[in-house]
């Protein structure tokens, strides 16, 4: 293809949803990074500009709450619980451009900014004046959640102030007998309040929706939905915008001591993370956006649909702004055909998953061999993940580079040979040939097919080994150009499958670059074999097999039994002093002291271990690419949630303990007195700022 024919390169801004500040993510946030990112890649690869960012959901009542229980300011609830985001996009090669907060400055100024315009330009906010439940302890209003009560059907108690989950019935908080506060107990009171509404009942908000829903973009099932809400009876209602304080969240302008609802402005935090992400990188936000080439798309999970086909759309349709080119919905992710449940221990945690050592490759593999671009849900099959990944991806793909490298390295120096292909390559010509499908394919969010036409291709490049056994020519002289050709095109034939796909195993493909000898492949690339002479390199492992085994770890439920005994400083302390501090130990030389490698390590995640009342199970990260499991005795003395975040000080290199909960991979200092009892109290180590992690203590 000659350089003008190419296309233009187009320009994208691309996001996922904003996760809520207030837990770590879960696989099914994991699950929609990994469908953006391979999107993502396979943009960059075919030459197109992306910017892609996300953003933590910090405002609203939960946030509020749960930052109040832990007794911190909802500002640090969310900065402890972003300081352990980084790890899991890293672990999982999420390759997000910008990570922000809707709680920055940006989304503030934003916000005010497209009220102003939608109160002042479209004339679409209004005020009326509702009856709310009112808790007089908290002194704050109610939102339903917070509302509980006898169920009006069924007199079942302790219902929420929405629905019964005993007997299923739907109906307003003011039908529950009894209501009391979730949070205080007390007895609620009727209130009125005044709020402000997004007038989305006007009929220039259902005619210009119904353009921009309803014209073939969206996929068959969302345009089904937004169909119905659009035509239905009733029509759109308006839109509750405002929250009474105390709430965290942006400060209405001029409406003192009301703030947006959190939807106001999470969606509005996809804007804002992108002009964070400009201001740092020199960019100009306001020409990117006004450019009508810049295309924008937002990934989202099937429960949000509502909020960006038709709050969000309007929302900046109607200030004046460019509208989102697409939404793309996915479904949710269940494990063994059962939704996810933490307390029945079905769930994946991506922390464990990275912990055990698996392959982050092998998931997103696994995750894109069961995606397409319908809104279904994805089902995770511990014996489906094994087969896919050991039969497909190793059997089939990387087996192909392990037959043909070993032989171009030692017969023929690392040389590829093309001196056979004059004439073209039929053979490799069909595998080209591909290209387009899989590229329709992956742009078309239709991952499971790409892999499927991909393997299939994979299949006849077998076919070629198997017709060709190099393991055979290679044992004849007089074979050594036939050896010579068949393994130079099986190289060919690997260096073109991996192309394919790259978006899916970025780091797997950086490996064959290595191997290879070669710049980052682009999707062009396909065209333009290795040229005759070609060096390669000799041939690493590529990629292992999942072992059964780490599934069941994955899977495995805690163990219901008492901790056996802690590993941390404090309890290994025994000897008691009458003095007022312990005892010192018999003195060492620095050659007894260098052997304990001591590091800074990040607490990533801590959470308590179910069973023990001593034990909390700390993830720490020492800079080495991987996590580690340690269980530390000091339950009695921290919330797992303040340690998030946190900088530490463990021993490194001490032998890996197997303990009934797991295998413990190291200790995390702290300082105790002698006699516990006396003087409670046991205190980890934090080192002064400027410290990161890995960083050996000498
Ligand atoms: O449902 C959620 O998890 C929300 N935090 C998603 C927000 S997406 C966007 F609008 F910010
Ligand atoms: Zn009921």
């Amino acid at each position: 293809m000659s350089l003008s024919s190419l296309p233009a390169p187009r320009q994208l801004f691309v996001t996922t949803a904003l996760p809520y500040a207030n837990a770590a993510f879960h696989v099914g946030h994991i699950m929609e990074y990994i469908q953006a990112d391979i999107w993502v890649r396979f943009q960059r690869m075919q030459g197109h500009e992306v910017h892609f960012v996300c953003a933590d959901d910090a405002h609203g009542a939960p946030i509020m709450i749960a930052a109040e229980k832990a007794g911190i300011t909802p500002q640090e609830f969310v900065a402890r619980i972003a300081a352990g985001r980084q790890q899991h996009l890293d672990g999982f090669h999420i390759g997000f451009d910008n990570w922000h907060s809707t709680d920055g400055e940006e989304n503030h100024a934003l916000s005010k900014d497209i009220y102003r315009r939608l109160r002042d330009d479209a004339k679409l906010i209004t005020t009326k004046t509702i009856d709310q439940y009112f808790d007089p302890v908290k002194n704050m209003f109610l939102a339903d959640r917070y509302i509980k009560g006898e169920c009006p059907k069924c007199a079942a108690k302790d219902q929420y102030g929405d629905s019964c989950e005993v007997c299923g019935a739907v109906y307003a908080p003011t039908d529950l007998k009894q209501p009391y506060s979730a949070l205080s107990g007390a007895v609620p009171v009727m209130k009125s309040s005044e709020h402000y509404f997004f007038r989305l009942s006007d009929e220039k908000c259902r005619d210009y929706l119904r353009g921009w829903a309803l014209d073939g973009k969206l996929q068959p099932e969302v345009a089904n939905k937004a169909r119905e809400w659009l035509e239905g009876d009733t029509g759109l209602g308006d839109w509750d915008i405002s929250r009474d304080a105390p709430y965290f969240g942006i400060e209405i302008p001029d409406a003192p001591g009301k703030y947006f609802y959190v939807w106001l402005d999470a969606p509005i935090g996809y804007l804002a993370s992108l002009k964070n992400y400009f201001a740092k990188t020199g960019r100009d936000f306001d020409a990117f956006m006004a450019d009508p080439t810049t295309e924008q798309y937002h990934f989202i999970g099937k429960d949000i649909t509502y909020f960006h086909t038709l709050f969000w759309p309007a929302m900046l349709h109607f200030s004046g702004l460019k509208v989102p080119n697409n939404i793309f919905v996915h479904g949710f992710i269940t494990v063994s055909g059962e939704k996810m449940s933490k307390s029945r221990g079905t769930g994946i945690s991506p922390l464990r998953y990275l912990e055990l050592g698996m392959n982050p490759e092998w998931l997103r593999y696994y995750i894109a061999a069961k995606l397409n671009a319908k809104v279904e849900d994805l089902d995770f099959n511990p014996d489906d993940f094994v087969a896919r990944v050991n039969s497909d991806l190793i059997g089939k793909y990387i087996n192909i580079a392990s037959r043909a490298a070993g032989f171009i390295s030692k017969k023929f120096a690392g040389r590829l040979s093309t001196a056979w292909a004059v004439e073209g390559d039929t053979f490799l010509d069909n595998l080209r040939h591909a290209g387009p499908e899989v590229s329709a394919l992956l742009e078309a969010r239709e991952y499971g097919k790409a892999l499927r036409a991909v393997i299939h291709q994979a299949d006849l490049v077998n076919a070629y080994v198997d017709a060709n056994k190099p393991w055979e020519l290679a044992k004849d002289p007089a074979n050594e150009q036939k050896l010579h050709e068949v393994c130079s095109r099986l190289m060919e034939a690997f260096r073109i499958l991996t192309i394919y796909l790259k978006p899916v195993m970025p780091a797997l493909a950086a490996n064959v670059e290595a191997l290879l000898n070669i710049a980052p492949l682009q999707w062009a690339d396909i065209n333009t074999p290795l040229p005759d002479g070609h060096v390669i390199n000799p041939y690493n492992h590529l990629m292992t097999r999942v072992e059964p085994k780490m599934l069941d770890a994955l899977f495995d439920a805690p163990a219901e039994v008492a901790a056996d005994s802690s590993t941390t400083a404090a309890e290994a302390s025994t000897a008691a002093s009458s003095n007022d501090i312990e005892a010192l130990a018999p003195q060492i030389g620095i050659d007894d002291f260098a052997k304990i490698d001591l590091r800074i390590a990040l607490i990533v995640d801590c959470e308590a271990v179910e069973g023990s009342d001593k034990l909390l199970r700390l993830s720490l990260d020492v800079g080495e690419g991987r996590l580690r499991n340690v269980f530390s005795g000091i339950k009695s003395a921290y919330q797992p949630q303040d340690l998030v975040g946190k900088l530490t000080v463990m021993v490194a290199n001490l032998a890996p303990r197997k303990m009934k909960f797991g295998i413990s991979e190291g200790m995390v200092l702290a300082a105790s007195a002698a006699d516990e009892k006396s003087t409670p109290g046991i205190y980890i180590l934090q080192p002064w700022p400027g410290a990161t992690p890995g960083m050996r203590i000498r």
